[in-house]
């Protein structure tokens, strides 16, 4: 389902500190599964895929199907973790239903942008926050709830679908109040591991998404994540063996646009889990070949900081053929009749060697499918990954406790500085 690949990691590990480090690895998937590390209360997504109950998709389903049939758009409001994943899966398999995002960031001219291509169009709103007072998707639900009572008045309740806490927080107790539509985020689970709860689930089902194929693949790989020495175990072993020489950055790669929000998704989990105590690999992310051209050269000649982590899909979904050119003008007249496909993949190939070979390490993850099946088993590798590296670096990888700071400065000058 996974397979992790080490050609490209240059100078290996000795195979003592290999093992040592997949030791580690496997003590600290022990304390993820016993839920009695740091955070460990947090840790509800471990099994979730095993317990998420027929009935509980089948509701999200019947919604969706209603929301589906009867409007022309949904809008998931929601930041981080309320809406990264959806927009992961939703870009790497496409939609077959119009789905919007908005409370993601605090621009007038997105907001106000979405905003005019709502006016005539018949959508309803996902408003998801586990906590329901965050700022950016609290500020756009206003404008958005304003904007559907011009529309159907006092029915702008029935267009609402809260997905918050199932008993606490500002957003629970205003559905509560309204009578609104809601699914429950598990207190167990935080932001940045809800992908396979409703947050994610439910927006999926209206985009027409297999969300059972979905949960069926996290819960086909939680099988493979538990066996030692497992491809989660193995990343979390070399990324952090690797960062303990001074690979403090991991570039994931990407050969597929539609895999680039896979990525940010990717960058929020491993940095909001890890970076904290002075420790964690800084994520980063590039889709090549474009990125070849901007960022290519520094990965080759920079310092020699970072470990780049290429994520293949095993065949592409649509392939074509390079067509014949009477004058052979380019010079690429050896390449008719080839795949494009194939050229993708022989550019992923030359590069990671060029850049082994330039002192960047490489880690290629490969995945057979870009379908829902494959991507549920993808996200939950590496949330499980991520666990493992988290406990292995020695923190908490399911607190936050950084991005506070930044909150309580915007609201202090939110509420001291008058404003326009
Ligand atoms: O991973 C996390 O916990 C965060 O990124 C949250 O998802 C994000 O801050 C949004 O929080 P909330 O869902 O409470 O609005």
């Amino acid at each position: 389902m996974i397979t992790l690949d080490t050609e490209w990691l240059g100078e290996p590990a000795g195979s003592g500190e290999m093992e040592k480090a997949l030791e580690e690895a496997a003590l600290a998937a022990g304390i993820l599964e016993s839920g009695e590390g740091p955070g460990g209360e947090f840790t509800g997504w471990v099994d979730l895929p095993e317990r998420i109950s027929g009935t509980c998709l089948g509701e999200m389903e019947s919604l969706a199907a209603e929301i589906r049939s009867g409007a022309d758009a949904l809008v998931v409001t929601g930041i981080g973790g309320s809406y990264l994943g959806t927009r992961a899966v939703l870009e790497a398999l496409g939609s077959d239903f119009p789905v919007y995002f908005a409370g993601r960031d605090l621009s007038p001219e997105s907001l106000g942008e979405l905003l005019d291509t709502l006016r005539d169009k018949r959508f309803y709103v996902n408003y998801i926050s586990k906590s329901g007072g965050t700022l950016e998707p609290a500020l756009a639900f206003r404008f958005l709830k304003k904007l559907l009572q011009e529309q159907v008045g006092d029915n702008w309740r029935s267009r609402v679908v809260a997905t918050t806490d199932k008993s606490r927080g500002k957003l629970r107790n205003m559905a509560q109040r309204e009578g609104l539509r809601s699914f429950p985020v598990p207190e167990s689970v935080g932001g940045r591991y809800s992908v396979i709860t409703a947050v994610g689930l439910f927006p999926l089902a209206v985009a027409g998404v297999d969300i059972r194929a979905l949960v069926e693949g996290a819960r086909a790989m939680r099988k493979i994540c538990r066996q030692p020495d497992s491809p989660a175990l193995r990343y979390g072993a070399l990324r952090t063996l690797l960062k303990d020489r001074g690979r403090t950055i991991e570039v994931l790669a990407v050969y597929d646009p539609s895999l680039e929000a896979l990525t940010g998704w990717w960058k929020q989990l491993f940095g909001e889990s890890e970076g904290k105590d002075r420790q964690g690999l800084f994520p980063a992310s590039v889709t090549f070949t474009t990125d070849l051209h901007s960022l290519g050269q520094w990965i080759q000649e920079g310092p020699e900081v970072l470990l780049e982590t290429v994520l293949e899909i095993g065949s592409a979904d649509r392939d074509l053929s390079v067509p014949a050119e009477e004058n052979d003008d380019d010079g690429l007249g050896f390449l008719e009749g080839k795949s494009l496909d194939w050229i993708n993949r022989m550019a992923c190939r030359g590069t990671l060697d060029a850049h082994r070979d330039g002192g960047t390490p490489g880690i290629k993850l490969s995945i057979a499918r870009k379908d829902a099946f494959s991507l549920g088993g993808l996200l939950y590798f590496f949330m499980y990954a991520c666990g493992v590296s988290g406990y292995m670096q020695g923190v908490n990888p399911f607190d936050q406790p950084g991005v506070e700071a930044y909150k309580k400065n915007v609201f202090s000058l939110l509420r001291e500085d008058g404003g326009k």
